[in-house]
């Protein structure tokens, strides 16, 4: 065994609201293990080719485009969030946007861009252990990660939850209007030909609907410590 896959993984997979993010942050402080957040990654991509006026479409262009955008993750000095700095420029703010989302989710069906993203991910496998945060992180990226667990929660629970963040941000966004958003990039992700959201056969199902923050990260952290 190569020493990067001693290093054990745990991946946590699911659709786009499901506290993901949440949950992959908290439990990879309590662990004290790294993270990542592989979502960032589309949305850098899908932010890099908007900036350079790219067609979304055009697959050669955003393929080129996302081997040669550099990203970089800044841990924040302050223990505040963690800067997401796209070919030098802090895009941390702006990749959190439904426009960045919907760029991602667009280009994260591409084979290619899938593919130019492999070897970047794969980095991140370092001791003490890695927490990998994504849709495919169990069943393509890291399939012989020890540990796996898939998050899930209703759509109109994710959009209440999502509607609240942005809220708070001031931005106007309606409930229904998020719903539909949700409800549209979940059935893109999941039917796309490659690496569609799905639950690896090993990951451990945990529905977050109406479950609190500390008990679900309780849950996920029982997985790597019984
Ligand atoms: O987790 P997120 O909302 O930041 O992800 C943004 C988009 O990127 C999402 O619509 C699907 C895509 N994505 C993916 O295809 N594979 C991943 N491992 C992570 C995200």
């Amino acid at each position: 065994m190569s020493q990067a896959t001693s290093v054990p993984v745990l991946t946590i997979d699911g659709p786009s609201g499901s506290g993901k993010g949440t949950i992959s942050a908290a439990v990879a402080a309590q662990l004290g293990w790294h993270l990542l957040d592989s979502g960032a990654l589309y949305r850098a991509v899908g932010y890099a080719a908007g900036m350079a006026g790219l067609d979304l479409s055009d697959v050669e262009a955003v393929t080129r485009c996302a081997q040669t955008t550099r990203i970089r993750f800044r841990a924040a000095t302050d223990g505040g969030e963690t800067r997401v700095i796209v070919n030098g420029h802090d895009a941390t703010d702006e990749l959190r946007t439904e426009t960045a989302g919907a760029a991602a989710s667009a280009i994260a069906s591409m084979p290619s861009v899938r593919e130019a993203l492999v070897a970047l991910q794969l980095g991140f496998r370092k001791g003490p252990g890695l927490v990998a945060d994504g849709r495919d992180m169990g069943t393509v990226i890291f399939p012989d990660a020890a540990f796996k667990v898939f998050l899930t929660a209703s759509a109109a629970e994710r959009a209440k939850r999502r509607y609240k963040q942005l809220k708070e941000k001031g931005l106007s966004v309606t409930l229904g209007g998020l719903q539909r958003e949700i409800e549209a990039r979940d059935s893109r992700d999941a039917s796309r030909v490659v690496a569609p959201l799905r639950p690896a056969e090993d990951a451990l199902l945990v529905d977050t609907t109406g479950i609190g923050i500390d008990e679900v990260v309780a849950k996920v952290l029982s997985v790597v410590r019984p």
